[in-house]
Order: structure tokens, then C-alpha cells, then sequence
């Protein structure tokens, strides 16, 4: 290895597509998980982190190639919901990766949010590989656990090689009508101006050697420079939530930079920056979701590319979606907070000016601006008031409560994906307030619909 290929970080690999193409079971093939059959509804509504080193998807590769060269020492995948509401972050996972793998069932071929994808993509100007997936579910496929693509393939009936031909042109074409040229992969003859297909089955595991080489490979030859390992800290907050023994903690992936236990740092909080230092610095184990409650394991120290957990006094305040910034040496706190709140602004840009509405919350600033989002599409049109982060708490009723003499129906909570205390529920009752919570966004618009609908009759 040269200095050079020494000093890579992992590269960070967003996975995208349209809700229920595979993405999360892909994962959990990879893993060897069950992550998505504890999910509600079997939907992601969370961005989740996943370290893969380069032992296992050494392993994982070698009989396609056994001597392929690995210099990167693993890969950082990110999770991303399919469902249309999470346009948000679906836009963040692709804002904080290197690399994408744009996942397509080939049973539906192109759907919408593998088109919104492929255009948040584009915008950034991310190299993407795409998981043409499912492919056990062709008719009378004879699958082969682990298989590299074209070996199963060769292994096929006529009939099934022929079908599996006419839905990879019907893929074809359809990305050619987006204007964009792709091809299988080990048939691209112009790679980079032609993007790569690799079909997959989740379930049986094929293919899932040859996307995983082409994704180290197709890094390492393309984007040797942007991988090289920087000093300075850049780091994004993806969740914050309450984990049992350790207190409130936050995940964050980092993506260049090194944390240290004890490093002073500022994130940005609903009501203003929080500085504070770091308790702890946690992983869980590699090839484990950082968003599934597990063991974890304690460093003095980590170093970019990699998915934490951090624990830290106030970080119940911090905003998921928003940037992390330590406090270095020379640096001027009073720089840093300011830094820290630009993200604030946009989401509070979205609140309803006059003072007529909702009240919601949600457990991320993600969710939170999804949420957001779909209350504002013209077809639900719900105006919002009020926003929190976190848990229902009294203090949220209280301000929920302010609608009750200006536009009754108003005085609701509409609470996605938080608990609610019972203290708040208590006084929620007392004063007349609706507190509706679900974890799957459109039910809490049905459950404020069937309210209404009530309220009128
Ligand atoms: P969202 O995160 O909600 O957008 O969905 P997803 O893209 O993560 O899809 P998920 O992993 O939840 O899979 C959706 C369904 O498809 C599940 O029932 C999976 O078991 C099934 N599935 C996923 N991949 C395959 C595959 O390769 N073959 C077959 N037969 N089923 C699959
Ligand atoms: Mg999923
Ligand atoms: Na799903």
C-alpha cells in the first residue's frame, strides 16, 4: 500500500429507493439481522448507521474475487426510509454519503421515489450503483444462497434467463427516459458515464458479493481524494433519544475528524445552542445498526468514518438532522454556537405566521420536517402552531392549549413517534386537549380527519 492508500476513511454509502424495494433487508442480509421485521409497519421511518470492515466484506466478496484489493478500511452504509413522507431524510442520507446504492424492485421497476432519489442524487452529483433487487421472485428462480450474480444467472432456466432479460430492458428504458444510461455491470463497457446495475436478492443473497466489491472498488477508483482522511471534525446528528444505563445519548455519523471522550462540543438545541462535553464515546458492534438497541462498545477515542452513540449533559435538547462542532483550541465558543444554529432557521420557517394551528411533535428534527411536510401537502393542509422535540411534556399542552379559545379543533397534539408523559396526559384531559399519537405518519392525519369529522357532525 502506498502512504496514500494508507490514510483513507471508510467511505459513507447511502442506500435509497422506493418504499419496500429491499433496502433494510438488504442490510440485514449483509449483517446478518433481523432489522426490519421489528420495524412498524415494516417501514423505516429513521436513518440508521451500519459499519461493515473490510474483513467481512472480504469474506463476503471472495469467491468473486479473492484477491481484490481493499484499501478503505470498511464502509459506513446509512439507511434511508422509502416511504414518500420522508422526503427529508432520504435528502439528509444523500446530503452525508459519498456513494449511493439506489435500490429498484424488478417486479415494479421505477416508482416514484426511486425517481426522486435518482434526482437527489443528481442534484449532489453522487456516484450511484443500482440493486436491481428481488430477483428470487422471477418465476421459477432456483436460488443459491450467496451466489455472485452471474454464476446464479448461468444456473437458470431458459424461461427464467429470458424474463429476467425483458425486466432488466424495461428497467433500461425507463432510466433512459430520466436521461440516464445504465448497464449490468460486468457489461458496462463505459463506466462513468454509464451507471452500473447489479441485481440482488435480499432474501437468498444473491448478488450481494458483486455489489458489495463494486461499491469498495468503484470508490476506491473514483474518489481516492475526497476519502482521504481530514483532521477537522465533520460530524451530523442523526438521532437523539433515551437509552436505558446510558441516559440521553445522540447518534451522529462522522465523517471525518476525530472525537475524543471528554472533547468540548456544540450542537444546536430548540432553544439555543448546547455546549457541553463528551461523557462517552460508543459504537455498537461493526456489522450491527446503530438505530437497534444493543450492546455497545466503549473508545477514548474514534476516528472518521463511523456511525456513535454519544452520551453528554443536555443533549436531550439536541436537534436531530443539525451539525456537531467541537470546540478546538483556538477557536471562540461564541463562533462555534452561532455555526451551530444555522440549521434552525429553515424548520422554523415552516410554522404557520398567524398563530393558527396544530401543535406537534416529533423525535427528530427529520421527522419533525417530514411531519411538517406532509401537514403542509395541498391534500392534507393541516396548519401548524406549535412544534416540539421529544417527548409530550406538560409544558406542551400548555401551549397546545392556547387554541382552545381561538379555534377549538386546533387544540391538538398531533405526536409522531414520541411518548407522551402522564403528567401531560393528565392535564391534557383536564383542560380539553387532543393529544393523538401514532408511528406511522398518515394515521395521525386520519386520526385528525375522523376528529374533525366528529366535531362537525
Ligand atoms: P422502506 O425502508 O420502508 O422504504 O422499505 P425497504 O426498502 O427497506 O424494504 P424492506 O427491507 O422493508 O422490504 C420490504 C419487503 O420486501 C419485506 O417484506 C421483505 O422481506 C421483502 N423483500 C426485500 N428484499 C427482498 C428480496 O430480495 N426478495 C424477496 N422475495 N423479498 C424481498
Ligand atoms: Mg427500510
Ligand atoms: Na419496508
Amino acid at each position: 500500500q502506498t502512504e496514500a492508500e494508507e490514510n483513507l476513511r471508510s467511505p459513507i454509502c447511502c442506500i435509497m429507493g422506493h418504499v419496500d424495494t429491499g433496502k433494510t433487508k438488504l442490510l440485514d442480509c449483509i449483517r446478518g439481522t433481523n432489522v426490519q421485521e421489528g420495524e412498524a409497519g415494516g417501514i423505516t421511518q429513521q436513518i440508521g448507521a451500519t459499519y461493515f470492515p473490510a474483513e467481512n466484506i472480504r469474506e463476503r466478496t471472495k469467491e468473486l474475487k479473492a484477491d481484490a484489493k481493499l484499501n478503505v478500511p470498511g464502509l459506513l452504509v446509512i439507511d434511508t426510509p422509502g416511504h414518500e413522507s420522508f422526503t427529508n431524510l432520504r435528502s439528509r442520507g444523500s446530503g452525508l454519503c459519498d456513494i449511493a446504492i439506489l435500490v429498484v424492485d424488478i417486479m415494479h421497476g421505477l416508482e416514484p421515489q426511486t425517481i426522486e432519489s435518482l434526482n437527489l442524487l443528481r442534484m449532489r452529483n453522487t456516484e450511484f450503483i443500482v440493486a436491481l433487487n428481488k430477483v428470487d421472485r422471477l418465476y421459477a428462480w432456483k436460488a443459491q444462497r450467496n451466489a455472485p450474480i452471474r454464476k446464479t444467472l448461468k444456473q437458470q432456466s431458459k424461461d427464467v434467463q429470458n424474463e429476467f432479460d425483458r425486466r432488466l430492458m424495461e428497467v433500461i428504458t425507463q432510466f433512459k427516459e430520466q436521461g440516464l444510461n445504465t448497464e449490468l455491470y460486468y457489461k458496462n463497457k463505459d463506466m462513468g458515464e454509464t451507471f452500473n446495475i447489479v441485481p440482488t436478492s435480499a432474501i437468498s443473497g444473491e448478488g450481494i458479493p458483486d455489489l458489495l466489491l463494486l461499491l469498495i472498488q468503484w470508490s476506491q477508483k473514483t474518489m481516492i481524494e475526497k476519502l482521504t482522511f481530514r483532521n477537522e471534525v465533520q460530524c451530523t446528528v442523526l438521532e437523539v433519544k433515551v437509552i436505558e444505563g446510558h441516559g440521553t445519548t445522540i447518534d451522529v455519523v462522522l465523517v471525518n475528524g476525530v472525537l475524543h471522550e471528554g472533547d468540548q462540543i456544540v450542537v444546536c438545541g430548540l432553544q439555543g445552542p448546547i455546549v457541553t462535553t463528551i461523557r462517552a464515546l460508543l459504537t455498537p458492534h461493526p456489522m450491527k445498526e446503530l438505530r437497534v438497541k444493543g450492546t455497545y462498545l466503549h473508545h477514548k477515542e474514534i476516528k472518521a468514518a463511523q456511525g456513535i452513540k454519544i452520551t453528554g449533559q443536555g443533549l436531550e435538547h439536541a436537534i436531530a438532522g443539525t451539525g456537531l462542532y467541537v470546540v478546538g483550541r483556538d477557536d471562540d465558543v461564541e463562533d462555534v454556537k452561532e455555526s451551530a444554529m444555522e440549521d434552525m432557521k429553515s424548520v422554523m420557517s415552516r410554522i404557520d405566521k398567524s398563530g393558527e394551528g396544530v401543535y406537534v411533535q416529533a423525535s427528530t428534527l427529520g421527522s419533525l420536517e417530514a411531519l411538517l411536510e406532509f401537514l403542509k401537502s395541498p391534500a392534507v393542509s393541516i396548519p401548524v402552531s406549535g412544534i416540539g422535540i421529544g417527548p409530550v411534556h406538560k409544558k406542551d399542552v400548555m401551549k397546545a392549549s392556547v387554541m382552545l379559545e381561538k379555534k377549538k379543533e386546533y387544540a391538538t397534539i398531533l405526536a409522531f413517534d414520541v411518548k407522551v408523559t402522564p403528567e401531560a396526559r393528565e392535564l391534557s384531559e383536564e383542560l380539553g386537549v387532543k393529544i393523538f399519537i401514532a408511528d406511522i405518519i398518515y394515521h395521525l392525519f386520519d386520526q385528525f380527519k375522523a376528529y374533525i369529522q366528529n366535531l362537525k357532525e
